[in-house]
C-alpha cells in the first residue's frame, strides 16, 4: 500500500520509518525544505533510539521517501495521514490550522478514492472541520464533492522509545464513520502488523471518529493527572517523613491502580501533556463543561516546574550560613544535568530545565548546563543568555560549581562516581565555606547511592537522611 505522511516531525518520521520498515511504500512530505533536504541527505534529524539506523534500512531498501511536493505525495497515496503539529494557541485550545491546511490541499489533489487519516491529536470535533474543509475545496475544484474517507487514527507514541511503541504499540484506535474507510485501515494495519485475528480483537479499537479523538485527549489527561497526582503527595510526604517512592510501590501494587506514571519529579513537560491538557480544558469551556479535575493537574504541575529552583534556593540558603537578607544566588555557579524533558530525548519542549534556568537567570546565578542530546536544542532557547554555558561532559561541567542540580534522569548520570566528582571536581578550588555540597535530585535517580551521606542531597518526596 502507498501512504503519504504528511509532517516529518517525531510522529511522522517515526511512523513513516517503522511502516516502511514493515513493507508500506512511504512517502514524507514536509514544507521545512531544511529538514527534508538533510533527510535525504541521509540525515537522522531527531534523536530517537533506534530510528537512526531503521531509516538506513528503508532508504537503501528504497521503501521510503522524502518531499516536499505535498500534492503529488497525495495524488499517489491511497492513505494520508495528518502528522503535522497542533501547537497550543494563545487562549490554550489547540491551534489546527496546520492540520486544516493539510486537509485543504488534501480537496484540492484528490484525484480518486482515498482516505484522510489524522494523527495528529486533535480536539474532538475536528473531523468534523476537517470534512467541511474537503468538501469545500471539492466543491470549488470540480463542482461536486467527491468520494473520500475520514479517520482518526490518534498516535500514542512516547519519545525517547518512539521506534518501540511504534513496533510493538499496546492499542491502535481506528474512528471512522464509514465503512470503506475502515477496511482500507485495517488493511494497512493488517500489511504493517500481520496481528491474528485474536490478536486485532485485543489490539485494535475500532469506534467512531469522536470517540477515537477523545481518546487521545483523555488518555494524556489521565496520565498528567496521575504525575500531578503523585507530586502533590511527594509535597506532603516531605512535610511528613513518609517516602513517596514506598508510597508509590505500595500504590502500585493494587491492580486497580498499577504501578505506572506514580513517579514523582519535577512536573510534566515535552510536546504533548502541557498542550494536550491546556486544550482539552479548553474544550470543555466551550461544551459548558468545567474540566475540574484537569484543570488542578494543570496548577499542580505550574507549582511543581518551580519546585527545582525553590529547593536549590532553600538548600543554598541553609548551607550559606548567612540571613535571609544577606543570602543570594547572584554569582553563584549551578551545574544543570539534563535539559530534555525526559531521559533519551532531545526534546526540549515545555522541559522543567527550561524555568529552573530562567529562575537561576533571573536570581543571577552562572548556570553550567549538560545535556547527552538536547544541549543544541537548549543553545537555541537561550541563545541570547551569557549567564548559560554547554558542556558534553558531565566532569567539566560540575567542576567549581556551587551546586549540582539533576533534572533528566539520564543513566549516563547514575552510572557516575558521585564520591569521585564531588573530591575531584566539586570543592577542587576550596571556594566553598560549607562541607556539604548541594545536590538536588529532581527525579530520585540518585537515591540508592546514599549521596546524602557526602552531600546537602534533596530529592523529592523524601527526607534525608530519613526521618528516624
Ligand atoms: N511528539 C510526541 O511525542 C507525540 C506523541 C503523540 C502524538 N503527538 C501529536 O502528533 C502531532 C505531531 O507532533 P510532533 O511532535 O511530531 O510535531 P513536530 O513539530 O515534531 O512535527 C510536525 C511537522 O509538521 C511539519 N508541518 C507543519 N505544517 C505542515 C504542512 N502544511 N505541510 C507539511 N508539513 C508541515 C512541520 O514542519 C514539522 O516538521 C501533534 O499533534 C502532537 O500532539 C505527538
Amino acid at each position: 500500500m502507498k501512504v503519504a505522511i504528511i509532517g516529518t516531525g517525531y510522529v511522522g518520521l517515526v511512523t513513516g520509518v517503522c511502516f516502511a520498515n514493515s513493507g508500506v511504500d512511504v512517502i514524507c512530505v514536509d514544507n521545512n525544505e531544511n529538514k527534508i533536504n538533510r533527510l535525504n541527505s541521509g540525515e537522522c534529524i531527531i534523536y530517537e533510539p533506534g530510528l537512526e539506523d531503521m531509516l538506513r534500512t528503508v532508504v537503501r531498501n528504497n521503501k521510503i521517501k522524502f518531499t516536499t511536493d505535498i500534492k503529488k505525495a497525495i495524488e499517489e497515496s491511497e492513505v494520508v495521514f495528518s502528522a503535522v503539529g497542533t501547537p497550543p494557541g494563545e487562549d490554550g485550545s489547540a491551534d489546527l490550522r496546520y492540520v486544516l491546511a493539510v486537509a485543504k490541499t488534501f480537496g484540492e489533489c484528490q484525484n480518486d478514492y482515498k482516505v484522510f487519516v489524522t494523527k495528529s491529536t486533535v480536539p474532538v470535533g475536528t473531523a468534523d472541520k476537517v470534512r467541511e474543509v474537503i468538501m469545500n475545496e471539492h466543491r470549488k475544484r470540480f463542482g461536486m464533492v467527491r468520494d473520500f474517507g475520514l479517520c482518526s487514527n490518534p498516535e500514542f507514541l512516547k519519545e525517547g522509545c518512539a521506534v518501540e511503541d511504534v513496533i510493538h504499540p499496546d492499542r491502535i484506535v481506528i474512528g471512522t464513520n464509514n465503512e470503506q474507510a475502515r477496511k482500507v485501515m485495517d488493511k494497512l494495519y493488517d500489511e504493517v502488523y500481520g496481528f491474528s485475528e485474536e490478536r486485532k480483537l485485543d489490539k485494535i479499537v475500532h469506534c467512531d471518529i469522536w470517540s477515537a479523538e477523545m481518546i487521545k485527549y483523555a488518555s494524556n489527561a489521565m496520565l498528567a493527572t496521575r504525575i500531578s497526582f503523585i507530586n502533590d503527595i511527594a509535597n506532603l510526604c516531605e512535610r511528613t517523613g513518609a517516602d513517596v517512592e514506598m508510597v508509590a510501590k505500595g500504590m502500585g501494587l493494587d491492580r486497580r491502580i498499577g504501578p505506572y506514571f506514580l513517579k514523582a519529579g519535577c512536573g510534566y513537560g515535552g510536546s504533548c501533556f502541557p498542550k494536550d491538557v491546556k486544550a482539552l480544558i479548553k474544550t470543555g469551556e466551550e461544551h459548558g463543561v468545567d474540566m475540574k479535575v484537569i484543570k488542578a493537574a494543570e496548577e499542580t504541575n505550574e507549582c511543581q516546574k518551580n519546585t527545582l529552583f525553590e529547593k536549590l534556593n532553600e538548600a543554598m540558603y541553609a548551607v550559606s550560613g548567612l540571613s535571609r537578607d544577606k543570602f543570594s544566588l547572584r554569582g553563584k555557579t549551578i551545574a544543570v544535568l539534563g535539559c530534555a524533558f525526559k531521559a533519551n530525548t532531545d526534546d526540549m519542549r515545555e522541559a522543567p530545565a527550561i524555568n529552573l534556568i530562567n529562575s537561576l537567570i533571573l536570581h543571577g546565578a552562572n548556570v553550567n548546563v549538560h545535556d547527552p542530546v538536547a544541549l543544541l536544542n537548549c543553545k537555541v532557547i537561550f541563545a541570547d543568555e551569557r549567564l548559560v554555558e554547554y558542556y558534553d561532559n558531565v566532569c567539566a561541567c560540575c567542576t567549581n560549581v556551587d551546586a549540582i542540580v539533576l533534572v533528566t534522569d539520564w543513566q549516563e548520570y547514575q552510572q557516575l562516581d558521585w564520591e569521585y566528582i564531588r573530591e575531584e571536581y566539586i570543592n577542587s578550588d576550596h571556594k566553598h565555606n560549607y562541607e556539604y555540597p548541594v545536590f538536588i535530585d529532581g527525579r530520585n535517580a540518585l537515591v540508592g547511592q546514599e549521596l546524602w551521606k557526602k552531600w546537602f542531597y534533596v530529592g523529592i518526596g523524601k527526607c534525608f537522611p530519613a526521618k528516624e
